[in-house]
């Protein structure tokens, strides 16, 4: 027995219909992981759970990283509800979380709580089906590029003319150099690109950014890339080793709350 699923699109995103109980026994965990690392993206449509079953579901799956209240961490600009707000204002730019790590977070699972009347859709794009349909050609000439990931990138993205002294302190966190194709453990391959990366090893600046622009675009065009319009309930899981993910920007004070439980990292980046 497996549960029913239908796919979203044919390169990413499946949506599971089932029920509370069930996924809360556990019995599909391995059915589930082995789904979410073949679609990038799966959905629960108007799932309805609580924080402590999104916790308990996320626990039959994985390890759960212990941050925010109990492994829930609020996703909002409303400072009063999450003092790293201020931080999520990049992640309307395409990313992947923790690439300044070496192992990045396996999977993030989200509630939709409060909408905003306007934007907040999430987007996601499948950084394996990316790399698959990417010409041999450029397969070959991208296999063994190494790119430098760093704050400074993504505070760029936000702050386009920086000053010396906001240099200076964005340079104090240490740069990470990632291959631009992932060789996971399973043996397939996928991108790793967003935000954070802005140079690649061994090229100039102009050339980094050129060759980084156009796979970006490349990973980033429709068949790729499945946008979620939330309903209140939704849970959604993205796996965050082959998908990159943004969403579409929405005003600080409209209310939107989405409750996150993170499962810690798997393997390093190779
Ligand atoms: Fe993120």
């Amino acid at each position: 027995m497996s549960l029913p699923t239908s796919d979203l699109k044919p390169k990413i995103g499946t949506a599971v219909h089932t029920t509370q109980e069930v996924l809360l026994s556990g019995q599909y965990a391995a059915q589930i992981r082995d789904l979410l690392e073949q679609r990038g993206v799966l959905l629960f449509p108007k799932m309805g759970f609580t924080d402590e079953q999104q916790l308990a579901f996320a626990q039959t799956l994985g390890e759960v990283i212990q941050q925010g209240l109990k492994g829930i961490y609020k996703i909002t600009l409303d400072p009063k509800l999450n003092d790293t707000a201020d931080y999520l204002h990049a992640t309307t730019h395409w990313h992947i979380d923790g690439a300044q790590d070496t192992v990045p977070t396996r999977a993030s699972m989200l509630t939709a709580r409060v909408l905003s009347n306007v934007g907040g859709q999430t987007e996601f794009a499948n950084t394996y089906a990316a790399y698959e349909d990417l010409p041999e050609d450029k397969k070959r000439l991208v296999d063994s590029l190494r790119v430098v990931h760093s704050q400074e990138f993504i505070q760029r993205a936000l702050h386009p003319n920086p000053t010396e002294v906001q240099l200076a302190r964005w340079r104090e966190h240490p740069e990470q150099v990632h291959p631009m194709v992932w060789t996971h453990q399973s043996g397939r391959k996928s991108l790793v690109l967003g935000l954070t990366a802005g140079r690649i090893e061994g090229k100039s600046e102009e050339e980094s950014r050129a060759i980084l622009d156009e796979l970006q675009a490349w990973a980033t065009q429709p068949q790729f890339v499945y946008r979620h319009e939330w309903t209140v309930g939704d849970l959604l899981i993205w796996d965050n080793t082959g998908v990159m993910h943004r969403v579409e920007k929405y005003p600080a004070d409209s209310g939107r709350l989405l409750s996150r439980t993170t499962l810690v990292g798997e393997e390093p980046i190779a």
